[in-house]
């Protein structure tokens, strides 16, 4: 629309223009000096307006040009933001197994929850929570897989709920989430974690200094290469959340055993330069309901949610203790 009054004032232009100039050379010829003055001003004016209008028709054109191509791209961009973000929601079922007071037995509950990709089962269930059931006990804090607050056993498998998303985990819409095995329920998906505590605690799990006023004025800082640090780091990334614990087969049949996430405590000090309780942490689970319990399953270390590697560790304490009968009998 734009574009054609355009051309029609570029017509006019090139029409009307040569002829004032034309009548002005004529009235030029006949000595009409003040028409041919008048006609050369009504030229001049007549490209100054065209000059001015055809250049803003040009340059409004482009911009109305521009929007229509921008916008499909805006609207574009807008949907894959938004497949990208995951609005897209779905509805999911979760079914919760919790223990019923009334008929002293656990049963299924079964809740109703608009998912999207970024819902966790821990989000998923506080959603339940605030709006549909406020009974419902759940225990976290950092929602971030730092904590080690929210364990649960989700399909089957000791989980964080806060690290586990719903839709890597759905089985024809439906959610199964339970509390912990290994560890004595509290109520609903909250477990006591006394008795992991007291086993974490039984290995002295800490370092060990002969000086014991040491730590409040050390003479010089206590160096150690990367290596030395290499050793013990990938122990030290237990967050005490109990899932290698409610996984072992060998501490569900038999409570005694001290457990995986203790064990894994034990050789975390054990290889750091800077521990100082030498063998006598090893020779502390030296016995059949400390490392040589463990029937090296596996199960703790596939649970960890940090990479910990428990059942690894056990190994090495078992080797470590090897090495240290060996050296006596040779002695
Ligand atoms: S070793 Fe892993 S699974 Fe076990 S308590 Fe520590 S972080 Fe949790
Ligand atoms: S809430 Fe802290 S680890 Fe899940």
């Amino acid at each position: 629309m734009r574009a054609s009054r355009f051309m029609i004032l570029l017509y006019a232009s090139l029409v009307g223009v040569p002829i004032l100039l034309y009548l002005r050379i004529i009235s030029t010829f006949y000595g009409m000096y003040l028409v041919s003055t008048v006609l050369l001003a009504l030229a001049s004016l007549g490209l100054i307006v065209f000059g001015v209008i055809g250049f803003a028709e040009v340059y409004i054109h482009k911009r109305h040009v521009a929007e229509e191509v921008a916008m499909p791209l805006r609207m574009q961009i807008g949907r894959q933001v938004q497949e990208r973000t995951g609005s897209g929601t779905k509805m999911i079922d979760i079914v919760v197994n919790r223990f019923d007071n009334e008929n002293k037995a656990m049963r299924n509950e079964v809740y109703k929850v608009e998912a999207d990709k970024n819902t966790t089962v821990l989000s998923a269930l506080l959603d339940i929570r605030s709006k549909q059931d406020p009974t419902l006990a759940v225990r976290y804090s950092c929602r971030m897989g730092i904590c080690g607050s929210c364990g649960m056993v989700i399909n089957g498998k000791p989980s964080l709920a806060c690290e586990t998303n719903v839709f890597d985990k759905m089985a024809d819409h439906e959610i199964t989430v339970e509390p912990m095995y290994g560890h004595p329920l509290l109520k609903d998906l909250v477990t006591d974690f006394d008795d992991f505590f007291e086993r974490h605690m039984s290995v002295d799990p800490g370092l060990y200094r002969h000086d014991k006023r040491e730590k409040y004025g050390a003479k010089e800082p206590f160096k150690l290469s990367r290596e030395d640090i290499d050793k013990f780091l990938p122990y030290s990334y237990c967050i005490m959340c109990g899932l290698c614990l409610d996984a072992c087969p060998v501490v569900n049949s038999n409570p005694e055993f001290i457990g995986p996430q203790a064990l894994s405590q034990v050789y975390r000090y054990h290889a750091d330069k800077a521990d100082q309780k030498g063998v006598k942490r090893l020779l502390e689970v030296d016995t059949l309901d400390g490392v040589w319990g463990c029937e090296f399953a596996g199960a703790c270390s596939k649970v960890c949610p940090k990479g910990v590697d428990p059942a690894g560790a056990i190994q090495l304490l078992k080797g470590e203790l090897m090495k240290d009968m060996a050296k006596k009998e040779e002695g």
